[in-house]
């Protein structure tokens, strides 16, 4: 009780920290915001590699395992599992035997809408992935210097990595050659992780084509192909799949006055006024790109990091690990919201099972976190690793922690206007994307099943 007292008090004193900065409705999305548009032969050499095995360590997971079309680009789940797991979406479990996963991924699967805009010079939930001129290969990345030059865009950069890591795709040391280098570090040069994927690839003679067919200036024979290139074709594939702009909201930017329903109206108006949400979530994709600490539950294995007094690394300090400032701690990019309805669970971990319970979340973040309920969360039940997934929210000084930091200052409306607000939500969703089974091959170049 004494603690809760002393915890109040300084929730009181975080509040001075709120963000108030309004922005106003955006003009529609255009052509003009995304980059050129992809040959065909490029896009279908991207779509095939996003769906194919091959480019992981033990040839077992594919991009689309966790960023399905038909799970709104993400999983479905809290936590994504990475490889060893077995079948897609909700129904993925976490393996069995030698195979099995070695922990949950620590953060949630976010989705790939509208990545191929060009004001999307950032990625990932700490955004340690970024367009720098400053850099030889153009962005800054746990890569460093072995970035290869020739990657189109920080979306085609990002295909560099998912290969990288053991637990996402690559295995774990001793399993192949790809998890061993990946394991040394060695990601560039000859063997290196790039290397040896990119020889799988040149040994395939359909992928051969398709390489020739979407590059014709750079790529003659199969020698010539390296992951660079794979990397771009997967990004003109998310870029030309995910492009997701045409929702009802968006119909009514571009001048179709009736394209919102009464409740929707006054939910946008509430989005970009009352309720605050544009202040970060501003601008033609709903987000500022920038980072904030909203005081989300902390659920799974944790990032490593550790709160004063602690070595458990179940932590996760979000943008803080990027830039090394402790002002930093448990910021978190701001997610674009089109196609939001679709993309549940939500948070950099997944916490929330529903739209309705992350937005009632924002509403006031602090007291939202002390009452958080574990049992929403959607992860395959393994005893070991269950054990780790509440440490944290289990740990009332830990959780104080987060709460301290939050930026975002409650927000009072009234049922009815939720309702609104949630609406207007739902308004953001492009139909095209309700059934996205347009987005899949039936097949891939390797052979390998696509089925789970
Ligand atoms: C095991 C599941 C898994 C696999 C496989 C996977 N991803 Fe992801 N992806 C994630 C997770 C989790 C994140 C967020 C990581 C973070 O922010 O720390 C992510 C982040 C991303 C992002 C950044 C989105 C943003 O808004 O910041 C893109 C783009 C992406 N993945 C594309 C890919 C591509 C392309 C592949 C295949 C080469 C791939 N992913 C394979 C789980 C996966
Ligand atoms: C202070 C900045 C800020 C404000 C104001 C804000 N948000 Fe957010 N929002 C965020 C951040 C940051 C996240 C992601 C946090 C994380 O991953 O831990 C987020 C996440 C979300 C999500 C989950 C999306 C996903 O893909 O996981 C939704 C939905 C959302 N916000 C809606 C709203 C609404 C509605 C409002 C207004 C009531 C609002 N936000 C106000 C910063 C903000």
């Amino acid at each position: 009780m004494r603690l809760r007292r002393l915890y109040v008090g300084l929730v009181v004193c975080s509040l001075t920290a709120v963000v108030h900065a309004q922005s106003t409705r955006p003009f529609p999305i255009s052509d003009n915001d995304f980059y050129s548009t992809p040959s065909g032969a490029e896009v279908a050499l991207g779509r095939a590699l996003f769906f194919d095995k091959i480019i992981s360590g033990n040839g077992n997971i594919s991009c689309a395992t966790c960023h399905h079309p038909l799970a709104g680009t993400g999983d479905g789940l809290s936590l994504s599992i990475g490889e060893g797991g077995k079948g897609l979406g909700l129904a993925r479990d976490t393996g069995s035997g030698v195979d099995a996963v070695q922990g949950r991924i620590p953060r949630h699967t976010p989705h790939v809408f509208n990545l191929a805009a060009k004001e999307f010079s950032v990625m990932f939930h700490d955004g340690r992935l970024s367009v720098d001129d400053l850099e030889a290969s153009g962005f800054n990345s746990p890569a460093g210097d072995q970035l290869p030059l020739g990657l189109d865009s920080v979306l085609a950069a990002q295909a560099m990595f998912p290969v990288t890591s053991s637990t996402e795709m690559a295995g774990q040391a001793g399993e192949n050659p790809v998890a061993n280098a990946a394991f040394e570090g060695r990601l560039a040069g000859e063997n290196g992780v790039w290397d040896l994927l990119a020889q799988r690839l040149r040994a395939i003679p359909e992928y051969v084509v398709m390489f020739r067919d979407a590059y014709p200036e750079q790529i003659s024979t199969a020698d010539d192909i390296q992951f660079k290139d794979a990397a771009n074709a997967i990004a003109s594939f998310e870029g030309a799949a995910g492009r997701a702009d045409n929702s009802r909201f968006d119909q009514f930017l571009r001048g179709d006055s009736q394209a919102l329903s009464g409740s929707e109206m006054k939910g946008m108006k509430l989005f970009y006024d009352k309720a605050n949400c544009s202040s970060c979530h501003s601008g033609k994709f709903q987000t500022d790109h920038g980072f904030h600490a909203i005081a989300m539950p902390q659920i799974g294995p944790g990032k490593g990091h550790n709160s004063e007094g602690y070595d458990d690394g179940r932590d996760d300090f979000g943008r803080e690990a990027v830039t090394g400032d402790a002002d930093d701690r448990f910021r978190f990019l701001t997610p674009s919201l089109r196609n939001v309805a679709l993309t549940a669970p939500y948070g950099h971990a997944g916490a929330f099972d529903t739209l309705e319970a992350v937005v009632r979340h924002h509403l006031n973040p602090e007291e939202s976190l002390l009452g958080y309920d574990g049992s929403q969360v959607r992860l395959p039940s393994r005893a070991d690793l269950d054990g780790q997934d509440f440490v944290v929210m289990n740990d009332y000084w830990r959780v104080s922690q987060i709460g301290h930091r939050n930026e975002l200052a409650p927000v009072f409306i009234n049922e009815k206007d939720f309702g609104h607000l949630m609406s207007f939500l739902h308004a953001l969703t492009d139909n095209g994307f309700l059934d996205d089974r347009r987005n899949m091959p039936s097949s891939v170049p390797s052979g390998l099943t696509m089925a789970d």
